[in-house]
């Protein structure tokens, strides 16, 4: 469970997914939309379970790289939401010419392209589906790798561009 996003009772919501941990209620807790090292380190001043994930927009034009650095010193993992930009702006992730000419060199879709550039990065990614075949392709990324010029290549996407504010 994830407290969706600070500003309501931040401490009280977190204590509660603590209390449902201790009462085997729920076996992991998290934090979303926290992006700044202020908003975590409040979190962690009253947390007596680190957080597991942060769940944050997170995608080719907007990289949480500086928070992925603060908070890998706690062992807190930082999960994609719009891995692919979100409904209405795929196209202009899957679009893009670096990722599309990896895909060309791998074989492989722009999908799975993005999804292998965020899993080597170390960020759980939850693209969302409702197309089973789309489903089936997003697990379909073990048989390659990207090279680390690649990988760079994608970092350098990065414009720190949400489509999102909250
Ligand atoms: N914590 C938060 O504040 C927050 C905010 C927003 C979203 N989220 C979560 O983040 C997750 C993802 O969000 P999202 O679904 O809006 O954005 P997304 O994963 O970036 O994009 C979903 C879009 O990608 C398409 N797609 C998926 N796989 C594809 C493939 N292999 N090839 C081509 N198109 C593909 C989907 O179409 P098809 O259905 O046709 O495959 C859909 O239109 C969801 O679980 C959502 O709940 C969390």
């Amino acid at each position: 469970m994830l407290g969706h996003q600070p500003g309501y009772d931040d401490a009280g919501v977190y204590k509660a997914m603590e209390d449902a941990v201790a009462a085997g209620k729920l076996r992991s807790i998290g934090i979303s939309n926290y992006y700044t090292k202020a908003q975590v380190d409040e979190v962690l001043s009253f947390a007596k379970i680190v957080p597991a994930v942060i769940q944050n927009e997170n995608h080719l034009y907007y990289q949480n790289i500086a928070l992925q650095d603060y908070v890998s010193q706690y062992g807190i993992v930082i999960e994609s939401w719009y891995p692919f930009g979100g409904r209405g702006h795929t196209a202009e992730h899957f679009g893009n010419s670096v990722i599309t000419e990896l895909a060309e060199k791998y074989g492989k879709s722009s999908a799975q392209i993005i999804l292998r550039w965020q899993l080597q990065a170390g960020f759980i990614a939850i693209p969302g589906s409702s197309n089973p075949e789309h489903i089936a392709e997003n697990y379909d990324l073990f048989d390659f790798e990207l090279t680390e010029e690649e990988m760079q290549r994608i970092r350098g996407l990065d414009r720190q561009a949400r489509y999102e504010n909250w």
